[in-house]
C-alpha cells in the first residue's frame, strides 16, 4: 500500500466513522436519562406553545410526568382545559392555560408578557416554541396574509417569547428553550417555500443563540422532526391536495412521543440540533449533497405537494 492509498483509507475510515456516529449518536444519548430534566428544581414550570394537540401535547405530558408544572398554550380552549385537567389528575402538577392566536401581534405580546413574568419570578425552566402549521400551495398562489401568519407563528412568536424569558433564565443561570423546527428546514422545498424558510430560520437562530449563551446554564435546541403523527396533516390544505399518510412509507413516520423523548433526552447535552430518527438524520446529513432533481423526485414519490411537515 503506497502512502496515498493509506492516506485515502484513513480519511475514508474517519469520515465513515463520523457519519455512523452522527447517525447513531442521539439513540446513544437516549439510553441515558435527560441531563437537564434530572436536575430540575422543585416547582419548575414549562410553557409549551401549541399544546392543544400533537407534539406540543406530547411535550406537556412528558414534562408533567417529570413533575413539571405546565402552562399550556393554544387556541382550542376545550382541548387545553381537558389536557390541563388530565395532567393535574394524573401527575398532581399545576396546569394553567393561555389562549392566543400567535399569527397576531397582540396574541404574541399576550403570551410573551406571561412568559416574561414567570421567568422573572424564577419559575420558568423550559420554553417550548412548538406552535406551527403547514401549507401546500405554491408561493404565488397562497395569499400574502397566510405567509405573514406563518412568519408570525413560526418566527416572530419564537423570537419574542425567547427574548422575554432569557433575562429571567440568565439571572438564575438555568433554562431550556426548545424551538420546534423541521427536517424541512434543511431543504428549500417548492410548495413549502415559506415553511422551509421559517424552519431554517429557527435552526440558525438556535445555533447562533446557543453560541452567545455558552456557559450561562441556558440551553437552546432546534428540534427537527420528520414525518410525525399529529393533526398537522389533517389541516384543510393537506385535505385539499388529497394527502394520505399511507402514501409515505411507514418507516418514515414517528410518534409525537418518540420525537419528544429524543428532544428532552438531548436537552442539556450541549448538542443544539436534535433530529429524531436515524432516517431523518441521514436526510439532514445528505441535505447539502442531494441534487435538486433528487429532492423533486422524492417529493413526487411522496404523493404531491406539501407533504413534508
Ligand atoms: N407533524 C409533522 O410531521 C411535523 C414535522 C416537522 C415539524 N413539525 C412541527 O411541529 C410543530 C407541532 O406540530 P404538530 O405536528 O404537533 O401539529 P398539530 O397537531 O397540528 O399541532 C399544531 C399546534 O400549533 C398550534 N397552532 C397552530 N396555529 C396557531 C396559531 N395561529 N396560533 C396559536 N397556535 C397555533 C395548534 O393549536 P390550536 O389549533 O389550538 O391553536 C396546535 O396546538 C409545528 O411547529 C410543526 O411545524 C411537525
Amino acid at each position: 500500500m503506497n502512502m496515498l492509498t493509506r492516506w485515502f483509507t484513513l480519511v475514508g475510515a474517519a469520515v465513515s466513522g463520523y457519519a455512523l456516529w452522527k447517525l447513531a449518536a442521539p439513540e446513544v444519548v437516549q439510553r441515558r436519562r435527560s441531563p437537564f430534566l434530572d436536575t430540575a428544581p422543585p416547582d419548575a414550570t414549562a410553557l409549551v406553545t401549541g399544546a392543544s394537540s400533537g407534539i406540543g401535547a406530547a411535550f406537556a405530558r412528558r414534562l408533567a410526568r417529570y413533575g413539571y408544572h405546565l402552562v399550556l398554550h393554544g387556541r382550542r380552549q376545550e382541548r387545553l382545559d381537558a389536557l390541563a385537567e388530565d395532567l393535574r389528575q394524573r401527575y398532581g402538577v399545576r396546569a394553567r392555560t393561555v389562549n392566543a392566536d400567535l399569527s397576531r401581534e397582540e396574541g404574541i405580546q399576550h403570551v410573551a408578557a406571561l412568559a416574561e413574568e414567570l421567568a422573572e419570578a424564577g419559575a420558568l425552566d423550559i420554553l417550548v416554541n412548538n406552535a406551527g402549521f403547514g401549507t401546500t400551495e405554491r408561493f404565488a398562489e397562497l395569499p400574502a396574509e397566510r405567509h405573514l401568519a406563518m412568519l408570525n407563528v413560526h418566527v416572530t412568536a419564537s423570537v419574542c417569547l425567547t427574548r422575554a424569558v432569557l433575562p429571567g433564565m440568565l439571572a438564575r443561570r438555568r433554562g431550556g428553550v426548545i424551538n420546534v423546527a423541521s427536517v424541512a428546514g434543511w431543504f428549500p422545498l417548492p410548495g413549502n417555500v415559506t415553511y422551509s424558510a421559517t424552519k431554517r430560520y429557527l435552526v440558525n437562530f438556535s445555533q447562533a443563540l446557543q453560541m452567545e449563551l455558552w456557559g450561562s446554564g441556558v440551553f437552546v435546541q432546534a428540534l427537527c422532526p420528520g414525518f410525525t403523527f399529529s393533526e398537522f396533516h389533517d389541516a384543510p390544505p393537506f385535505r385539499a391536495v388529497g394527502f394520505r399518510r399511507d402514501a409515505v412509507p411507514s418507516v418514515l413516520w414517528q410518534s409525537a412521543e418518540q420525537v419528544v423523548e429524543a428532544s428532552l433526552n438531548q436537552l442539556g447535552s450541549g448538542e443544539v440540533i436534535c433530529v429524531p430518527g436515524a432516517h431523518n438524520r441521514a436526510l439532514v446529513l445528505l441535505s447539502g449533497l442531494l441534487p435538486r432533481s433528487a429532492v423533486q423526485t422524492a417529493r413526487r414519490l411522496m404523493g404531491g405537494l406539501g407533504v413534508l411537515g
